[in-house]
């Protein structure tokens, strides 16, 4: 079994699904979550992973400079056994050394193709230039922002939306699925 730490910094309903998936669907008995991880100790999906009894750990960044942060953050997360750090919504680029400690173990989900845009407010930007799809990118985090191999990527057509609203509706729909989906693959190797 393959034990999953997902970093989140707000919402969390990525992270909702995965927990879902492995506590009673595709990925029971194939991985575990045994930890969420915020740099907001704000974010509303900290209570959730809670009330599905996950154990959770936060570490506001303020005053820290990115390596520092990451620094501790690794401390955090050592504590625990794992084979793969989920980044679902998590708003923090990661300093290069955190990342060259992990390789490949680190994945990310994007509401974008990554060849396209990077950063923020993608669902807004495939809005605003009334692209008829959008292309969810899972992908490998390296130490650019959004730059890392694809792992799979999944057209969502957008055919129709007439507002933001139904834009993101539409791609979450799709990245509940995916993510759990390429997790699951990622297991297996
Ligand atoms: C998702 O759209 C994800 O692709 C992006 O940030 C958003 C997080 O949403 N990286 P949630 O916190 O999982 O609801």
């Amino acid at each position: 079994m393959k034990k999953l730490i997902i970093f989140i910094s707000g919402r969390g309903s990525n992270m909702k699904r995965i927990i879902e998936e492995t506590q009673n669907g595709i990925l029971k008995d194939v991985a575990e979550v045994v930890l969420v991880f915020s740099d907001k100790p704000e974010a509303p999906g900290l209570a959730i992973a809670e009330s599905m009894g996950i154990k959770t750990e936060t570490l506001s960044s303020i005053g820290l400079k990115r390596k520092e942060y990451d620094e501790k953050v690794s401390e955090i997360i050592e504590k625990y056994a794992f084979d793969l750090i989920v980044l679902a919504g998590y708003m923090r680029i990661l300093s290069p050394e955190f990342v060259r400690k992990y390789p490949k173990k680190i994945i990310n989900i994007h509401p974008a193709d990554t060849k396209r845009h990077q950063g923020l407010d993608a669902y807004k930007w495939a809005f605003e230039n009334h692209l008829p799809e959008t292309k969810i990118t899972v992908h490998y985090v390296d130490e650019g922002m959004d730059t890392g191999e694809i792992i799979v990527q999944k057209t969502v057509n957008l055919q129709g939306c007439k507002t933001l609203k139904e834009v993101e509706q539409r791609g979450l729909a799709v990245e509940h699925k995916l993510y759990p989906e390429v997790i699951k693959k990622l297991c297996y190797n």
